[in-house]
């Protein structure tokens, strides 16, 4: 089949650094396959329903049926955040101002100066053993010795789970009401970046040189751009460091708690939902842009300067692309490289046969979507 008219190379480029995308196999995005409860936008806590029998369109476009409306319990707390009342658009360009803005002075004044990465090193697994079918265990290794002397964590779904309940315990709610593990272990990271700061990485990261370049004195949050430095796909989430309670992350836990009342209906929701969508938004909001504009790397430099996020040409961390990912020699590792990735996925499995049946689900999974979507189109990358 066809992935409704992409290119399986372009697909699998921008799928390329997704979150501990192995998940998939699983346990992820197979239940999409199953009953998807149908898309409740923003509906909360909706108890799944059967799956109703998937016809096929007609065409021309059907025309639009009202998405089934379920009752909707009191929203709690997490379930309510109006972005652009809680950071509204600025009209013009203020970093162009002589004086900074006043909610610009209170990001300051909330960071205490530009604290430092911490020496921290964290991933996560479901449980204590990742598979080493899977994971190559000196890749684990090999970011431990890269970084001597920086702490080392391996997080479980129990770990993560305790520490939202514990420091967390507004969003506990809509964490376990995601419908897909790779929404939690999406999620769960960015709430160890903000309480305990320092580098995540995804267990197929391998790394063969310190972040201590990277995580210099003045900056306080590193994100990396997917793909060369075209920030259009949003910010990668497989790897990235911050400081502890950097404000970015409430931004980021706003943008969750925006989206979290929407149920996945194919992958790209989850990427909308908890991914690097999140983290572009989160972005976007940081620096007051209005919805959808176009995030530039001028504009990047302003975040950079002012809130020490630095943004990443993917040569650092993702120096190769999933389908290059065989060509993955380290002497064709562009010289800045100080880690890369080697796309342990659902999608671009080491096994080829298991690799062919996850995509083949994953789309079946997309054009499922498409003919449920009760008039709603199929959210696209581009709609992120
Ligand atoms: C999410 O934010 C958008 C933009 O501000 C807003 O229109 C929408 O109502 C918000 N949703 C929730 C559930 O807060
Ligand atoms: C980024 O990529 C998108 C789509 O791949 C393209 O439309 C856009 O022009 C690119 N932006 C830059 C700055 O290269």
């Amino acid at each position: 089949m066809k992935p409704l008219g992409m290119a399986p190379r372009r697909a699998a480029r921008w799928l390329a650094c997704l979150a501990v995308p192995s998940l998939f196999l699983q346990q992820g995005l197979l239940s999409f396959t199953r009953g998807s409860p149908g898309w409740t936008p923003l509906a909360p806590s909706p108890p799944p329903l059967p799956s109703p029998p998937v016809p096929s369109p007609p065409r021309p476009s059907p025309p639009p049926r009202p998405a089934p409306r379920l009752p909707s319990p009191t929203p709690t707390p997490a379930e309510v955040v109006d972005l652009d009342a809680t950071y509204p658009p600025e009209p013009h360009a203020w970093w162009e101002s002589p004086t900074p803005p006043p909610w610009l002075l209170r990001l300051h004044a909330q960071m205490g100066g530009l604290q430092r990465v911490q020496a921290r090193l964290h991933q996560t697994w479901k449980d204590e053993e990742p598979p080493r079918r899977l994971f190559a265990r000196r890749w684990r290794q090999a970011l431990r010795d890269a970084n001597p002397g920086w702490d080392y964590r391996l997080w479980t779904d129990a770990d993560n789970r305790k520490l939202i309940a514990s420091r967390y315990p507004w969003f506990l709610r809509a964490y376990d009401r995601y419908a897909t593990p790779i929404q939690r272990s999406d999620a769960a990271r960015y709430f160890i970046a903000h309480a305990y700061g320092g580098v995540y990485a995804d267990l197929d990261i391998e790394c063969f040189r310190p972040f201590e370049p990277l995580v210099r004195p003045g900056v306080s949050l590193l994100l990396s751009y997917k793909q060369a430095h075209n920030f259009s796909r949003g910010a990668c989430n497989s790897i990235f460091g911050s400081a502890a309670g950097h404000p970015f992350w409430e931004v980021v836990f706003d943008v969750l708690r925006n989206r979290s009342a929407i149920t996945p209906r194919g992958h790209n929701d989850v990427l909308f939902t908890t991914g690097p969508a999140v983290l572009r938004e989160a972005v976007r909001r940081l620096l007051r842009l209005p919805p959808s504009t176009q995030i530039t790397s001028s504009m990047l430099a302003h975040l950079r300067e002012h809130l020490g996020v630095w943004v990443l040409d993917a040569k650092y961390l993702h120096p190769v692309t999933a389908e290059r990912r065989k060509e993955d020699s380290r002497d064709q590792l562009p010289p800045e490289a100080v880690c890369t990735h080697h796309f342990v996925s659902s999608w671009v499995a080491h096994d080829s046969s298991k690799h062919a049946v996850t995509e083949k689900r994953r789309w079946e999974g997309h054009a499922m979507a498409a003919t449920e979507g009760h008039g709603q189109p199929l959210r696209t990358v581009n709609d992120w």
